[in-house]
């Protein structure tokens, strides 16, 4: 005889937190860090509210929260005062990012530092590679990026996250990582990154908006997810350690594609466009702030991600503490 139980049993609280099928913990966020040149600088981002650009020497304020937070990360996007055709400062010994993480370092050494490996902040065209022929050119951007990771692992990045979307660009990274004597610095691949635009905020908060045309020849098409899985598989072969899906919400299903086929640890990145639409809706006051974070979360995290880079990390971080989630 099959036995119904009701589904409405009254349950404690506890036994609901015991038997609960997805967690969060602040060791699997990541928080995202904009540092600009400059000094005594925290200037507000106009489209992120709550998200502020920071100059080196104000930067060790809010990483104080992020280290007492114990959470898993921050991850730095630099933004230059110099930008050139081919992104020079971004490999530069005393870039703005370079610094960032020597500071940092110094300050919190057990704080893991991920640096953003791209040239789009760094380019008078905005774009992510070299430019030739009005395109960008695939092979001759690998060695600016492998310059780049080098330069942000001799600083002390403990992981290097290629964003470029490049073909081959995480076997190139590789390996010159491996010459310059960094065998122990981690690749975090944004193997699957759509052309999105829900990444309109950063590109205002980073200065980082394509002077001419767009990123869809690099970008993946938002109608594919296949293909999602394939960039995937090839980043693992190439020797990435970690993979990136972004953005995350719009792509619960292929982070979940993704978690099934590949057997390294998976980051989903909730980007800015995300923050900012949960932001201004919670501003308004249509919806609940802390509620709708914690459950975009809690979603991701069951599709299977991970790790969650998110503007939202301090805050939830404080949230799981208080066990409010
Ligand atoms: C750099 C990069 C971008 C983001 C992360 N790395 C922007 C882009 O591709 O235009 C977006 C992150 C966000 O929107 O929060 N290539």
């Amino acid at each position: 005889m099959i036995r119904i139980r009701p589904r409405r049993l009254r349950l404690t609280q506890s036994i609901r937190d015991m038997a609960s099928e997805t967690r969060l913990s602040s060791s699997m966020l990541v928080y995202p860090v904009f540092i600009r040149e400059g000094n005594n600088i925290i200037e507000d981002i106009p489209a992120m509210p709550g998200q502020k650009r920071y100059s080196p020497d104000t930067l060790p304020r809010i990483l104080e929260r992020a280290a007492n937070n114990r959470i898993g990360a921050v991850l730095f996007f630099g933004i230059p005062e110099h930008k050139d055709e081919c992104g020079s400062s971004a490999y530069d010994e005393d870039g703005v990012i370079q610094k960032a993480i020597r500071i940092s370092k110094r300050e919190f050494p057990n704080l893991t530092v991920i640096g953003d490996v791209c040239l789009c902040e760094y380019t008078s065209h905005g774009h992510c590679g070299l430019i030739r022929n009005n395109d960008v050119d695939n092979d001759s951007t690998l060695e600016l990026l492998s310059r780049i990771a080098v330069s942000q692992a001799d600083a002390g990045a403990d992981i290097v996250a290629p964003s470029s979307m490049m073909d081959g660009q995480i076997h190139s990274i590789r390996d010159a990582l491996d010459d310059s004597g960094h065998t122990d610095t981690l690749i975090f691949s944004y193997a699957v990154k759509y052309a999105s635009a829900f990444y309109g905020p950063f590109r205002e908060a980073a200065g980082s908006a394509p002077s001419f045309g767009d990123r869809k020849t690099y970008q993946m098409n938002p109608k594919n997810k296949r293909e999602a899985l394939k960039e995937a598989l090839i980043d693992v072969e190439e020797g990435a350690d970690m993979i990136m899906v972004k953005p995350a919400l719009p792509y619960l299903d292929v982070i979940h594609s993704v978690k099934e086929r590949v057997l390294v640890p998976v980051g989903a990145y909730c980007v800015s466009g995300e923050y900012s639409m949960m932001k201004a809706a919670a501003q308004n006051g249509w919806l609940d702030e802390k509620r709708i974070v914690c459950e975009s979360a809690i979603s991701i995290a069951r599709a299977g991600a991970d790790i969650i880079i998110t503007y939202h990390a301090l805050e939830l971080s404080e949230w799981i503490r208080n066990e409010e989630v």
